[in-house]
């Protein structure tokens, strides 16, 4: 089984789609809505159906988390997975620069994309270890470093991210575990739909599309250089 989280839309869902296309592994998609978890199985198409899981699990929250690892540790056999979920409150609110960000939004966010992923990638970790195979992607980007005004908290998750991924290859290495953070720029998913083209204008930057992204992020999975740790996708 490869697990995909955050995978009823976008980024995920694509990674999703395409892991079913190129292998003949079952895949576990996860989110919080139930109803697009079916859409997004209904879409995918008659011929996947009997090797794609889905599961509610929301990871901010800490039982949802639990319930997912439980899922993991039941299963025959876990060779790989993509954790793409990544909350970015600037898509629900207002960009906000530091000063004005309030306490409970810093905790959601920091909870969901820092320890809740460190929670699961621990568990995957462990998994991977003692079978002697494995390998994990983490969906970071490149608004980590390159600190877009008003996404200080999300892109300081995503730099959380790379220093998980650095000590992860060192730590496991060793074992043939690979680990890869994937690092998008803009992409165009359900998320930044409405913004991404005038975005990318502004900026003079390229907006690329969720299914090429997802193809390279499954090349990573499936057959990365073990030392390409940190991979720039645009
Ligand atoms: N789009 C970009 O330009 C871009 C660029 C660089 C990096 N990225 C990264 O790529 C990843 C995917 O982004 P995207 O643009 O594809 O997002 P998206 O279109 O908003 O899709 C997000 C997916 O994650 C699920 N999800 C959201 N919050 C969740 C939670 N707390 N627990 C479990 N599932 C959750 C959503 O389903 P539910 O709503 O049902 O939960 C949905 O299936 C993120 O890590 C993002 O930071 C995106």
């Amino acid at each position: 089984m490869i697990l995909v989280t955050g995978a009823s839309q976008g980024i995920g869902f694509a990674c999703a789609e395409a892991l079913l296309e190129r292998t003949p592994n079952s895949v576990l998609i996860t989110g919080r809505s139930a109803k697009k978890l079916e859409d997004a199985r209904i879409s995918m198409g008659e011929a996947s159906h009997n090797r794609l899981m889905t599961m509610v699990s929301d990871q901010s929250i800490e039982s949802d988390v639990h319930a997912l690892i439980a899922r993991l540790d039941a299963a025959d056999s876990v060779e790989g997975a993509i954790l793409a979920v990544g909350a970015n409150p600037a898509f629900t609110g207002r960009p906000c620069r530091i000063h004005a960000l309030d306490d409970a939004t810093i905790t959601a966010t920091v909870t969901t994309n820092c320890t809740h992923a460190l929670m699961l990638t621990a568990a995957l970790l462990d998994r991977f270890r003692r079978q002697r195979t494995g390998a994990l992607v983490w969906i970071g980007s490149q608004a980590g470093a390159a600190g877009p005004p008003g996404s200080a908290l999300y892109s300081a998750t995503k730099s959380f991210l790379s220093g998980l991924a650095r000590a992860a290859h060192h730590e496991y290495a060793a074992r043939g575990i690979r680990v890869h953070l994937a690092q998008p720029g803009l992409v165009r998913t359900p998320r930044t739909a409405a913004v991404v083209d005038a975005g990318g204008a502004r900026y003079g930057l390229p907006v690329a599309e969720a299914a090429d992204v997802a193809r390279r992020i499954v090349d990573l999975l499936l057959a990365g250089d073990l030392s390409a740790v940190e991979v720039d996708l645009q």
